[in-house]
């Protein structure tokens, strides 16, 4: 019997439909319609565009795992713990657990953790066989999913970007690898003298191209779309990298470093502004947060002297140290 116990208690611990059910409904929306009023299946099959016989199934099973309830005319309602799932939510869930954003994707790929595992490679490349990054610019449909994940917000100490260099002297920058623009905007907004370029893989630029835009900067501010493995737009004062080579390996790092190396040629900067997630390795659930982190990325941890090193290896020699806190770096360097 405590055998039997065992196994069902490992069998739970491992089921997946628990999660593919919550996030299939974040996908959907149904939590949304229901809120909105739409409690038959009929309806919810029409408004979250689903066949309604296997929609029934999944909110049958949403009724056993106790976020939704049967009423009176056999429709659905919520329960207070599905309420999280709504998009209005003060705390939602939804943008982070459907399917089709940014962070759903990337979970996803936990499936492959075998191969992180054996070869320290992130999940994605062992699962789909291909990068994270290059998955999400395959094809402009997920251009809409990385603009509802930008929250327009700094994060990992990102101000230090802003305030921790001397921007006076500089004219021009390009953020290469700078996602939807938020920190570039930002740091133009700060710095009003500055004119800024944005390199990224094309949705991302895309979307940048969008907040550039509605920062009112576009006079001063353009996106780019381009690989960082590739020549960068050559002659700028500075190259900034912010929270990128977290997603490479040494040897990947190196030719990225090499890539803005190439393009300041003998007059401009690399700005390293790099995160290491050391800290939040070290915090609450320490060997789960460490093993998820190692899924996604190759080298979440790196110091300021490994940094300084790759710098080196890229035939850069650091001419300022900027501050640094727990998890974010400011190295300059120079061709
Ligand atoms: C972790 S995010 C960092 C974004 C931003 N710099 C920041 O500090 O928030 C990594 C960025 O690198 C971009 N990226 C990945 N591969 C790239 C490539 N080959 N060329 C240019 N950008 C790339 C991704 O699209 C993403 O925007």
């Amino acid at each position: 019997m405590e055998d039997l116990a065992r196994v069902e208690h490992l069998a739970d611990l491992a089921d997946l439909l628990r999660p593919a059910a919550i996030r299939t409904t974040a996908t959907l929306g149904v939590v949304d319609h229901i809120a909105a009023g739409v409690t038959d299946t009929e309806g919810l099959a029409r408004a979250c565009g689903t066949r309604a016989d296997v929609l029934d199934s999944l909110l049958r099973y949403l009724v056993e795992l106790e976020l939704l309830d049967h009423d009176a005319d056999g429709g659905y309602v919520l329960r207070e713990a599905a309420q999280p799932l709504r998009e209005d939510h003060p705390y939602t869930l939804r943008e982070a657990l459907r399917l089709d954003g940014v962070t759903g994707r990337s979970d996803v790929a936990l499936m492959g953790l075998a191969h992180t595992v054996r070869t320290g490679e992130p999940a994605h490349v062992g699962l789909f066989g291909r990068g994270y990054w290059d998955s999400l610019n395959e094809g402009a449909a997920h251009a809409e999913a990385i603009a509802r994940a930008s929250s327009g917000q700094l994060v990992f100490d990102a101000e230090l970007i802003l305030d921790g260099y001397g921007w006076s002297a500089v004219h021009s920058v390009v953020d290469v690898g700078g996602n939807s623009g938020t920190i570039l905007t930002a740091l133009l907004l700060r710095h009003p003298h500055l004119r800024g370029t944005l390199v990224d893989l094309p949705n991302q630029a895309q979307v940048a191209a969008g907040a550039i835009a509605r920062a009112g900067l576009s006079d001063r501010c353009e996106a780019v779309s381009g690989s960082f493995f590739d020549p960068l737009p050559a002659g700028r004062d500075v190259y900034l990298l912010s929270a990128i080579l977290g997603d490479w390996d040494d040897e990947q790092a190196v030719a990225i470093l090499r890539r803005c190396a190439e393009a300041a040629g003998g007059t401009g900067k690399v700005l390293l502004a790099d995160v290491n997630l050391d800290v939040v390795m070290r915090g609450e659930q320490a060997a789960r947060m460490e093993l998820w982190l190692r899924a996604m990325m190759p080298t979440p941890v790196r110091t300021v002297d490994q940094l300084k090193r790759l710098g080196q290896a890229a035939g850069l020699r650091v001419t300022r140290e900027g501050p640094v806190t727990p998890v974010r770096s400011l190295i300059e360097f120079s061709a």
